[in-house]
């Protein structure tokens, strides 16, 4: 079925009731395994899942929540998430981090390194690859000549594969606020009317790995800078404080961590506070 018809289909079907225990079971497995707190979301869940249980053959909530929490299969579960989060994103979003990144901590981290010419940037819940992409044209515009001889791969990470799938594939249409001289620089033409592929200097520079944010961060490298933006609105308090102290630990001293500007941080000692959404590790 094409998009547009499922999408009609999904919206005028009479969604299932869901039972509170029901209910319950599967927003305690989604808060346990990936930290998404949908306890608000009880319409959410009848409306957006019930076409896709029905579709899979299930007559009610129960029987398929049985399924997932018991064979906790990957592809049920990434189902499930797709329908109740969003993958939303878009080159250069929230423009003033990229002005901070190109004016303050660009200069900063590449003096700091130097010696080693590593720059060591972690794009977290990075979606379908834009805002890596805007990092690696970023880092590549600012080092200019000098780039080829830095290591500046940026890491990207989701847990959604179907959002890891196109970021990898990396076509896009292009919208207005990417710079026309950075559109030739950075893209080439891709068949399709308006459509582009990133320019395999960009693409080489973005490692993309399917890393859920609730599993202990394991890197090999310390981070320069991790990006988490727009997705910890997921998050409850406990969850989202506990990923930032793991995000402390994985960052270099006097490296940062830039959260969405519609977002929440709390308190955590190890991080000061420098602009809007923009933190540094003491
Ligand atoms: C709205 S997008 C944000 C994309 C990008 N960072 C931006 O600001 O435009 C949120 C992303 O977070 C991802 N996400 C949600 N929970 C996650 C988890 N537990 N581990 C890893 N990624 C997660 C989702 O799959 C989604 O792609």
């Amino acid at each position: 079925m094409e998009e547009k018809e499922q999408k009609n289909a999904e919206s005028s079907f009479a969604p299932l009731e869901i039972t509170d225990g029901d209910f319950w079971r599967l927003v305690k497995f989604i808060q346990q395994h990936y930290g998404i707190d949908l306890s608000k979301k009880r319409q959410l869940i009848s409306g957006r899942l019930s076409y896709t249980i029905k579709a899979k053959g299930y007559a009610s909530f129960g029987p398929f929540i049985d399924h997932l929490l018991e064979k906790q299969d990957p592809n049920d579960v990434e189902l499930v998430l797709n329908k109740l989060t969003t993958n939303y994103t878009f080159f250069m979003r929230e423009q003033e981090h990229f002005n901070f990144f190109q004016n303050t901590i660009l200069p900063e981290i590449v003096k700091r390194h130097q010696g080693a010419r590593t720059l060591s940037i972690w794009s977290a819940g990075c979606a379908s690859g834009e805002e890596p992409y805007t990092i690696s044209m970023y880092i590549k515009d600012f080092l200019g000549p000098e780039a080829g001889r830095w290591d500046t791969r940026v890491l990207a990470t989701d847990i959604s594969q179907q959002a890891l799938a196109k970021a990898k594939q990396g076509k896009y249409n292009l919208p207005d606020t990417i710079p026309p001289a950075w559109k030739s620089k950075f893209f080439v033409p891709a068949g399709a009317e308006g459509q582009y592929q990133v320019a395999p200097v960009i693409r080489d520079n973005v490692i993309f790995r399917t890393f859920n944010l609730m599993d202990p961060i394991r890197f090999r490298l310390k981070f320069d800078v991790i990006f988490c933006r727009n997705v910890m609105i997921y998050f409850n308090q406990q969850t989202k404080d506990e990923l930032v102290a793991r995000f402390c630990e994985a960052t270099e001293p006097g490296g940062y961590l830039l959260i969405g500007h519609s977002e929440t941080m709390g308190r955590n000692p190890g991080y000061r506070y420098l602009a809007p959404a923009t933190f540094q590790k003491r």
